[in-house]
């Protein structure tokens, strides 16, 4: 690993730590021009990071000493970049256009998603427009999507930013294997109008099983055995076992499409159901624009290692090991919850490919909630707290087409200016004193009302949100997250680290079943065991 790189980019950051953000727009004239750029019907600006003229240049060599484009076309190329499961990590493939030819490790793939294209449109029409129908021969009006991690956020995501305010078919999410969240999605619901999509790559999710099963009780008590299956759909790259439990019709993909990476499969078949191909074709031509832009423009002027490198010098740096993501937009909620899986599942590593301890912070705690809300809850922190937490704001113009939304975006705005600016004490001091309040009063409260600013943050703006400009933003974050990726020189693709979970979950489970806690068990766990079993 290029570790002159490292070190020249730790002691730039080192040497310009104390250096204002504001200052160095005049120190730097064209700062703002080569820190913001358009990609994809997305605008972004990276001027208010941290770094000066040279930490970004530092940076830069940084990507290209970590061969950040040789790197891009292995991803591109169908290589197998997913070493440690020896895959290939082609979802780029899935959102190309027509007549592209993707090859993962040597084996074409572009007929085969042409197909599985065409197969998710065509039963996303008939149920649509209600030709097919469930086993009493009524229409589906609602959809009952079940899934976990990348089978259930990407989805959730797309139908919270697109979905009609009164959709003609309701899509409903299940993922937590608490029974509530299955209750309250079945409230209100008919089985006789409600398809089941199962969504599940391995189809051995525990979550996912356990609430497929729960769906099929509930419908096998209302409908006639015959028929039944025509509610029961699988999305999987398991589609035996999509068969074998029940499933009467399965959409398949492959394993190079990774779980969190998966929303431009037919994992997002209800998605498609709800809102209509061309949405959907929509979604997919935003990100296929995004992908183009990474894959052709240079890195000083690339959307994604731009944000990437932001990244990289605040976590390793400058040693500010959280980032926050605000969308100003109801519709992009669930962005935060996205990027959580995208980026922590990635690269919530410490290893390097080789093995080898990687040695330094990669992934940041990522966390958020949309603006305005969580201005009035955790933003008091980013504001005068003492750790630095770089902020990143999502901006959309409007979602209605007209200027109504300005209230949203004002605020995403003033929030970037207020961490850049800051308020003096001084200044504090003399506001309190303008306003009337007697000196003693003015000396006691002015250092609270103080704002060290200098704190970072990113915006990325849109004039609308689409299914085009989600599909790019979306891209653009997996990009992001890969090229950081590479720059830690970790496997971005595989997520070993929720295993020792899953397997201790099953031994509690035993011991559940046996109605005791096992010897075995540290005398916390038994502890709490015990208690939960009385
Ligand atoms: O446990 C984590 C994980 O493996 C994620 O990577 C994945 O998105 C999720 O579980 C669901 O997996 P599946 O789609 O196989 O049910």
């Amino acid at each position: 690993m290029p570790h002159a790189a490292w070190t020249e980019l730790e002691a730039v950051a080192r040497r310009d730590a104390d250096a204002r953000i504001l200052d160095q727009f005049a120190a730097d004239p064209d700062r703002l021009t080569r820190l913001s750029l358009d990609a994809a019907g997305l605008h972004l600006d990276l001027s208010k990071q941290s770094w000066t003229r040279s930490g970004f240049e530092t940076a830069l060599e940084l990507a290209r000493a970590a061969d950040v484009e040789g790197r891009r076309a292995a991803l591109f190329d169908g290589e197998a970049v997913n070493a440690t499961e020896g895959r290939a990590v082609l979802h780029p493939a899935l959102r190309a256009p027509e007549g592209a030819d993707f090859h993962a490790l040597g084996e074409a793939v572009s007929a085969e998603v042409a197909t599985v294209r065409s197969q998710m449109r065509d039963y996303a029409h008939a149920v649509r427009s209600s030709i097919e129908t469930g086993a009493t021969g009524r229409p589906f009006k609602a959809v009952v999507h079940i899934g976990i991690g990348g089978s259930d956020l990407g989805p959730r995501l797309i139908w919270d930013a697109l979905r009609p305010l009164e959709p003609a078919i309701d899509i409903r999410f299940v993922a937590n294997i608490d029974p509530r969240d299955m209750a309250e999605a079945l409230t209100g619901l008919d089985p006789e109008t409600t398809l089941v999509v199962v969504v599940s790559k391995t189809f051995t999710t525990q979550e996912t099983l356990a609430n497929a099963e729960a769906a099929k009780a509930w419908l096998a008590a209302a409908l006639p055995a015959e028929g039944m299956e025509r509610h029961f759909i699988g999305v999987t790259a398991a589609p035996e076992r999509a068969a074998a439990f029940g499933c009467g019709r399965t959409f398949a993909f492959r394993d190079w499409v990774g779980g969190r990476y998966s929303l431009w499969s037919a994992v997002s078949l209800s998605c498609v159901i709800g809102l209509g191909w061309e949405a959907f074709q929509g979604f997919l031509d935003g990100a296929a624009a995004l992908d183009r832009h990474f894959l052709e423009a240079p890195l000083a002027r690339n959307a994604p290692v731009l944000m990437a490198l932001a990244q990289i010098y605040n976590v390793d740096g400058l040693h500010r090991p959280a980032r926050t993501v605000a969308p100003y937009a109801h519709g992009l909620r669930r962005l935060p919850a996205f990027l959580q899986q995208l980026e922590m599942e990635s690269n919530g590593k410490r290893v390097r490919r080789d093995g080898s301890p990687v040695g330094r912070q990669t992934c940041p705690v990522v966390f958020g909630e949309p603006g305005t809300n969580g201005q009035h809850a955790f933003f008091q922190q980013i504001h005068q707290g003492p750790q630095v937490v770089p902020a990143e704001f999502v901006i959309v113009a409007s979602t209605d087409g007209t200027t109504s939304e300005s209230p949203l975006w004002a605020n995403a705005l003033a929030q970037g200016q207020a961490l850049m600016q800051g308020k003096t004490e001084a200044q504090a001091h003399a506001e309190l004193i303008a306003s009337g309040a007697p000196d003693a009063e003015a000396e006691v409260l002015a250092p609270h009302k103080t704002f060290p600013g200098n704190r970072p943050s990113t915006a990325i703006l849109m004039e609308r949100l689409t299914p085009q400009t989600l599909g790019a933003l979306i891209a653009l974050y997996e990009h992001k997250t890969f090229v950081e990726g590479v720059i830690w020189d970790i496997n971005s693709f595989d997520q070993w680290g929720v295993e020792l979970g899953k397997v201790l979950a099953r031994a509690v489970l035993t011991d559940v079943a046996a109605g005791a806690p096992s010897p075995a068990l540290d005398p916390s766990t038994a502890a709490l065991l015990d208690r939960l079993l009385k």
